[in-house]
């Protein structure tokens, strides 16, 4: 009798205790705290249970009636407070983690091409199709190469036109492309049609015209039966395509010590069409390479026949058809990397 009464009070404080512990609960996981200490295996209700051997074989089916009753009401305290909770946690993990998906989004900055590298591209690009392929040469040049080769010995005037930045007495930084023909026919036989862009150096002193370090496109063609005829057929197709089939050019003859003979290629002035005007001072044309014949000196240095082989050879200045063909007005934008400049291609 007595037991009896002991445990259903217990039981009773079981439930008070758990509604008012759920009620002070705010999280899903305290909840399941709870419902392990009341419920679980171990638990409180289990405990009290254990104490019905104490009872008359009358009272505990009673008691056991009641215990399942009061089990069920804390089962669904527990359930209703986890529903609760759980769509509480559930709002504020959205709250928190809330996105406005109309806000604009932050562009990633695309580079772009300088304008030497999109005017090379386009030269690359007409070259290659007419068979040109691409060749390199080193910037770091040896005197040979530089100079000797190209049919300019020691103490020849065009070592001093071309003011080169000396390594020691015989290397240097390459003051022209031209190199690369001595080192292309050198290693290669001919039939060759290749072109050579690259950067060169020469000592001037900075305008709006010159720079130390400006690029130069060479060409060169070498195989049976090549004449001034194929140079100037060449290089009028070039034009048309870099300049635009309207585009007139003139040939002029000229001085190379590596070409003979030699001829400097202008375009007609665009703004005034030849007529002369302040763009074209007065000339109504305007210098755009260097050219000739492949000097047979040069060629039979480098092994190549020149009683089977002929070849022409030519070298255009980048940074001047750029600024034609942009308007660029000073060739010191270039290289200052400024991006009010740079963003304008
Ligand atoms: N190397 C010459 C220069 O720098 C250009 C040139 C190249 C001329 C090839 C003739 C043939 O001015």
């Amino acid at each position: 009798m007595l037991g009896e009464i002991i445990m259903k009070e217990q039981l009773l404080k079981m439930r008070e205790d758990v509604i008012s512990s759920v009620a002070a609960c705010d999280s899903m996981r305290e909840l399941e705290d709870i419902r392990i200490q009341y419920l679980g295996k171990k638990g409180a209700i289990t405990a009290v249970l254990k104490q019905m051997g104490t009872l008359s074989a009358e009272e505990r089916p009673v008691m056991g009636q009641y215990a399942n009753q009061i089990r069920s009401e804390i089962e669904d305290a527990l359930t209703q407070a986890g529903e609760t909770l759980g769509a509480k946690e559930s709002e504020a993990r959205i709250e928190a983690e809330w996105l406005d998906v109309t806000l604009p989004g932050k562009k990633k900055p695309i580079g772009r091409k300088h304008p030497l590298t999109i005017v090379t591209d386009e030269i690359k690009e007409i070259f290659l199709g007419m068979g040109f392929s691409v060749a390199e040469g080193p910037e770091i040049e040896t005197d040979y190469y530089n100079f000797e080769a190209l049919n300019i010995p020691e103490g020849h005037p065009a070592r001093d036109i071309q003011d080169t930045f000396y390594i020691d007495s015989k290397t240097a930084l390459r003051s022209s492309t031209s190199p690369v023909q001595i080192r292309t026919m050198t290693k290669t036989k001919p039939p060759l049609r290749i072109i050579a862009p690259g950067r060169v150096y020469r000592s001037d002193a900075v305008d709006a015209t010159h720079s130390p370090l400006f690029h130069q496109i060479e060409g060169l063609v070498v195989d049976k039966g090549v004449t001034m005829a194929d140079l100037k057929g060449t290089l009028e197709i070039f034009a048309k395509r870099l300049w635009g089939e309207n585009s007139k050019v003139r040939f002029r003859p000229h001085y190379f010590p590596f070409t003979e003979p030699s001829a400097e290629m202008d375009i007609m002035c665009f703004s005034c069409e030849g007529k002369g005007c302040r763009l074209c001072k007065n000339e109504g044309f305007i210098e755009v390479l260097g050219a000739g014949m492949v000097h047979p000196d040069v060629l039979s240095r480098c092994g190549v026949d020149p009683d089977i082989y002929s070849g022409f050879a030519f070298g255009v200045g980048l940074e001047r058809i750029t600024m034609r063909k942009y308007g660029i007005s000073d060739i010191r934008y270039f290289y200052e990397n400024d991006l009010r400049f740079l963003r304008q291609f």
